[in-house]
């Protein structure tokens, strides 16, 4: 069985990563192909795996198809392709927007269709992927599939009216988090912490809160609330961010971000 990309950029590679690490593919079963040689060496020195600079012949090549390419590439990518896509040939399809109809009406409505949306921390298998797929995949190819995003996190099969709010509570995710763990760490740095150990403390306590979240099964504002002492220092802090409506900021980004998604 063999998993092939079309397109190996930051996804692609985190995906493929994730797969190599938990070793549920070996590198001779995986494949990948770029638009350009320098690119073409690059991902191969990075992953060691086939590379290839011919799209169709990865279609060719892998039972399992993931179209890893920006939104943008995905009409060309799909008219380059189309003809040697074959009947029983599961196409996974990463990008936001691209909706099952949507990729069905170029497809093909008898293939075998699954829409997904993970996230980078799949290259150190915590990654967080939400699925759908058309009726043409059986239960038992699902399982496969899903089985492929365990590889590198958690998977959550959602009917796919949710995949926008997806993009943006897991695919964009991400780089909230990072944006946070930066301001963090510099106002650590600006008290005069060395930055390398500002990241650490500030990291580590994204994981530890993300971990109490998912362990403990508390609502977040009650773990929040034991941070909170009477007349200690955190409600100082909650009190200035609610002040400078850093829940509301957070919620009108990802209400953008899902309009984007929306009208890819
Ligand atoms: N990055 C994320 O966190 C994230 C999360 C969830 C979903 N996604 C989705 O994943 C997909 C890939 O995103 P990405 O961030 O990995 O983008 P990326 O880093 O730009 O990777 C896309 C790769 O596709 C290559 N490519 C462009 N045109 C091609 C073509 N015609 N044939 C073959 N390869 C081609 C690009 O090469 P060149 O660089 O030479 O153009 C690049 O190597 C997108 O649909 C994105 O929305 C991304």
């Amino acid at each position: 069985m063999k998993i092939g990309f079309i397109g190996c950029g930051n996804m692609a590679s985190a995906m493929i990563g994730g797969i190599l690490n938990k070793g549920l593919y070996k590198k001779e079963e995986i494949l990948a192909s770029n638009p350009t040689e320098e690119e073409k060496r690059r991902s191969e020195e990075r992953l060691g795996i086939y590379i290839t600079l011919d799209n169709k012949e990865v279609v060719q090549k892998s039972e399992i198809l993931v179209l890893s390419v920006k939104p943008q590439f995905y009409q060309e990518v799909l008219d380059e392709i189309r003809d040697v896509v074959r009947e029983g040939q599961i196409l996974i399809s990463i990008a936001p927007g691209k909706t099952v109809g949507w990729l069905e009406e170029r497809l093909g409505k008898e293939k075998k269709i699954v829409r997904v949306m993970p996230n980078t921390p799949a290259l150190v298998g915590e990654g967080m992927t939400g699925a759908c797929a058309n009726e043409n995949v059986s239960e038992e190819e699902m399982k496969q599939v899903c089985e492929i995003l365990d590889s590198f996190g958690k998977t959550e099969v959602v009917p796919e009216r949710l995949m926008d709010a997806v993009v943006a509570v897991s695919g964009s995710s991400p780089a909230y988090v990072f944006l946070f763990i930066e301001a963090m760490a510099d106002a650590a740095v600006s008290e005069g912490m060395p930055r390398q150990q500002a990241y650490k403390f500030a990291a580590q306590a994204v994981l530890g809160s993300a971990k109490m979240v998912l362990e403990s099964g508390r609502h977040p504002g009650d773990l929040k609330d034991m941070v909170c002492s009477p007349g200690g220092t955190t409600i100082e802090a909650v009190r200035r961010l609610e002040k400078d409506g850093f829940r509301s900021a957070v919620i009108e980004a990802m209400k953008v971000c899902v309009e984007k998604s929306k009208n890819m």
